[in-house]
């Protein structure tokens, strides 16, 4: 079970992240929407632990990784990237296993900041999935790709949900907000708006917010 106790965080003085609480739907996907600065990658670095909270507390038990917009890779083999974190005598199997789901088995040798910005972000999530974690947060994975990438992008995601890894993810792309989330948080200017199935966030939102923000007219809200 995932979470937050009345979390804040403020940066220079600005709150950024505003007495924030809930508890996540054991099963998810969650999606984590809202407009360009409303605090949804500061939220999810919270939850990670990336960021200590102001006030507040948060508890998301288990083996955690996350993955970024722009994957951070070494200078090294795709294989390399994967075993790097891992440890034990199974590593290398994890690690030819996660790039088969990933699909870059054949690519193994290859230098990985050599792979086009789709495989590199396969990539990144072969070498969170390998190590196992029971939570998975990943921030816009895919607001880098072009449609086809992002479409291999989200199969590994069902899949890796489907095998029962717990995902928290945000994205700008309401389209792929659609096919992936189970439920929303619906976060504005730092605060929680909404917290619903995804079905009833989509079909019916409750904050005038939320629905500007689905009409496409809630583009950027500052922290303040
Ligand atoms: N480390 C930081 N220091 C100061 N301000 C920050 C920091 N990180 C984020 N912010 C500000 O906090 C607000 C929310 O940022 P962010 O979580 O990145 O928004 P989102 O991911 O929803 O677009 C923005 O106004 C941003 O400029
Ligand atoms: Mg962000």
């Amino acid at each position: 079970m995932i979470r937050a106790d009345n979390l804040s965080f403020a940066a220079g003085g600005v709150p950024i992240i505003r007495d924030v609480s809930f508890a996540l739907d054991p099963d998810g996907p969650t999606l984590i929407l809202g407009p360009n600065g409303a605090g949804k990658s500061v939220l999810l670095r919270l939850l990670h632990g990336l960021l200590e909270p102001d006030a507040g507390q948060v508890r998301a038990p288990g083996p955690q990784a996350m993955v970024f917009q722009r994957p951070v890779l070494l200078r090294r083999s795709v294989l390399a990237n994967v075993l790097f974190p891992l440890r034990g005598p199974d590593a290398r199997a994890r690690a030819e296993q996660a790039l088969a789901l990933v699909g870059l088995q054949a690519m193994a040798h290859r230098p990985a900041r050599r792979l086009s910005g789709g495989e590199q972000q396969r990539l990144a999530l072969a070498r969170a999935a390998a190590q196992r974690p029971a939570i998975l947060f990943l921030d816009e994975p895919c607001a880098a790709l072009d449609p086809a990438a992002t479409r291999a992008v989200e199969e590994i995601i069902r899949h890796l949900a489907a095998a029962g890894t717990r995902i928290v993810m945000t994205s700008h792309d309401l389209g792929q907000a659609r096919r992936l989330a189970g439920e929303v948080l619906f976060l504005h200017q730092g605060r929680l708006l909404e917290h619903t199935p995804a079905t009833e966030f989509f079909a019916a939102p409750r904050s005038p917010e939320a629905a500007a923000f689905l009409r496409g007219e809630l583009l950027w809200a500052p922290g303040a």
